[in-house]
């Protein structure tokens, strides 16, 4: 059996993201979960973005944003980003987040996020109160501490990462739990005919 909703409330586990736009003297973060890798080739990613906030305008001035993964350890200054505005407060001097030099865009990216994606503006469509921001992916950045083998980013550790998950719908934040099994990979139980 089901209950049904309508699209209010919708359950929806998301990473928490902080998008820094600006320069290296004046940038803003706003605390974005509404984020998805788009395409591979080229490589791509979408950020939803209030048309009411500071952050929409700022981004179309700046043709270039950085998406930073929080992790659980800065829950505090996570949410605080999503409850100030650029307009009103300097989130950097008051968080006390740590700007970092970005290597293709001026929007800084975050040092205590374990990642960092520089994002230079392609395409931007308003739905409704939302801007739907497409970034093309220039570089990808992450703590050297968090990988097994620096030579390659799928050796990420998760755990170390510790990434802070935002539950849409309830309002509340989680962490990941254990590893349960390989992508692409455990499926091919169920495929009896071409794998036994
Ligand atoms: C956990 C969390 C997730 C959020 N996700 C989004 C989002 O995906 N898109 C959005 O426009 N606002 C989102 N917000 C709200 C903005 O962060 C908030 O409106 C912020 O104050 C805007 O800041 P700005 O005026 O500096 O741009 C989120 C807030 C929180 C706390």
């Amino acid at each position: 059996m089901k209950t049904s909703f309508g699209p209010q409330k919708i359950l929806f586990p998301m990473p928490t993201t902080l998008v820094v736009t600006g320069n290296m003297d004046n940038a803003n973060i706003v605390t974005i979960a509404w984020v998805s890798l788009l395409t591979s080739a080229p490589p791509t990613l979408g950020i939803s973005v209030g048309t009411r906030g500071y952050s929409g305008d700022e981004i179309l001035k700046n043709r270039n944003f950085s998406v930073n993964i929080a992790s659980v350890d800065i829950m505090v200054e996570a949410d605080f980003c999503g409850i100030t505005s650029g307009s009103e407060i300097d989130k950097f001097k008051e968080t006390g987040l740590t700007k970092l030099p970005s290597n293709h865009i001026s929007s800084p990216i975050i040092k205590e996020c374990p990642l960092n994606i520089e994002c230079k503006l392609v395409s931007s469509t308003i739905v409704g109160r939302t801007n739907h921001f497409i970034g093309e992916i220039l570089e990808v950045h992450m703590d050297t501490d968090k990988l097994r083998d620096v030579e390659n980013p799928g050796s990420f550790i998760a755990e170390a990462c510790n990434p802070l998950i935002y539950i849409g719908g309830a309002r509340e934040y989680r962490k990941l739990g254990k590893k349960v099994g390989d992508a692409y990979s455990i499926g091919r139980k169920l495929k009896k005919d071409y794998f036994s």
